[in-house]
């Protein structure tokens, strides 16, 4: 089963093509510190072929929620490093996702700094943050002087990432968060060269993209992408438009030869994402999104169908530490709790029990 078979990511070898999703727990504090609950949750996780890590702001002006860990301070980079070095001792791999989460957030959340955006434009509905639930505040449009300072961000954080132990990074322009932000034309309405036409809203990923490449090394460097995920409020509902956006933004990076381009999106078969996979002609993981949480079957035939390189698996790698091995052998899974997915403490975090251990317990 090639599910199973290794596959190489840039400087990596991976054991199997099973990629833990990038999972956000909230359980590091009001300091953003990994804590060695973090390091236990990873640790447990070292036998998927690659871990992304939940995601990580650049940036304190960058957080998204309350208890999400920072990629800014050294003990944050020390917290990150237990981690790093548990899942490596495990034999794993593990790159740090590397977050700014735009709009979707609020000044009770990131620290006071001011929250930031390609337009000022609100995010209809409430945030929740460490003073209960607020609207989402109008955010500042970002100047276009001001870009640079936020792709230095993401560099430092990238190298921070890599000083720390990280494999490499992966960036997110997914969900609409920061990156996407850019290139949905709901939430971008600039008049400058980051905005209108679908090149122009690719460009500030684009740049990006090669400036962390250039610092850290391209072949450590990854980029998660959700085309018309159309989820807090970075709309994306004319197929021609998100073609030519997707279409610019990968004929941009392709250049590059990054480690890979990770891709959710609930038709990762269809001809879109196919064409995208073409043009990119590296790595591809796939993650066809929330809608259906990702079962075996669906691994294994994205797999064996040629549909990407390796699957990239969120809900079921929370409830099963040693997920690979039960799909292999088709063992049953333990079932995600979600009420315990932004909760605290070790409850729904840690103490999904391995197979053998469930065995022992009955
Ligand atoms: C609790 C939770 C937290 C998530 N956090 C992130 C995140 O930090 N970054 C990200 O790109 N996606 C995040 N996602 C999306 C997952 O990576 C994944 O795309 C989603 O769970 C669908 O895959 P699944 O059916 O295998 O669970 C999150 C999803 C869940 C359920």
């Amino acid at each position: 089963m090639k599910l199973f078979s290794p596959l190489t990511l840039g400087e990596m070898t991976l054991a199997n093509r099973v990629v833990m999703a990038p999972l956000t727990r909230v359980r590091s504090g009001s300091e953003g510190i990994p804590g060695p609950l973090v390091v236990e949750h990873y640790r447990q996780r070292a036998s998927l072929g690659l871990i992304v890590s939940e995601g990580t702001y650049p940036s304190h002006a960058g957080q998204g929620f309350p208890g999400q860990p920072g990629l800014v301070t050294p003990e944050q980079l020390a917290g990150w490093r237990n981690v790093t070095d548990a899942v490596h001792a495990g034999g794993g791999r593990i790159v740090a996702q590397v977050m700014h989460a735009g709009r979707v957030t609020h000044e009770d959340t990131n620290g006071g700094y001011e929250v930031v955006a390609p337009s000022a434009i609100a995010i209809a509905g409430e945030t929740r943050t460490s003073k209960g639930k607020k609207p989402y505040p109008v955010p500042h449009a970002l100047a276009t002087d001001e870009l640079p300072s936020i792709i230095a961000e993401f560099v430092t954080a990238s190298r921070n990432a890599v000083n720390a132990g990280f494999d490499g990074v992966e960036l997110h322009g997914a969900n609409g968060y920061l990156l996407h932000e850019f290139l949905s034309p709901e939430s971008n309405q600039r008049n400058d060269q980051y905005g209108g036409a679908p090149e122009n809203r690719a460009r500030f990923v684009v740049e990006l993209t090669h400036a962390v490449a250039e610092a850290i090394g391209a072949e450590k460097v990854g980029l998660r992408i959700s085309p018309a995920h159309n989820i807090q409020d970075a709309l994306e509902t004319e197929l021609d438009d998100v073609q030519a956006t997707y279409g610019a933004l990968v004929d941009g990076i392709a250049p590059l030869k990054l480690a890979y381009l990770s891709v959710l999106h609930a038709a990762p078969a269809g001809a879109f994402i196919q064409d995208l996979r073409r043009r990119f002609d590296g790595p591809m993981l796939i993650n066809s999104g929330f809608g259906i949480i990702t079962t075996r079957e669906e691994a294994l035939a994205i797999l064996d169908d040629g549909v990407g390189d390796a699957v990239v698996v969120g809900r079921p790698a929370i409830a099963n530490p040693d997920l690979v091995r039960r799909w292999q052998d088709d063992l049953p899974l333990n079932e995600p709790n979600p009420a315990t997915f932004y909760s605290t403490g070790a409850e729904g975090y840690t103490d999904y029990p391995f197979y053998d251990e469930a065995l022992s317990r009955n």
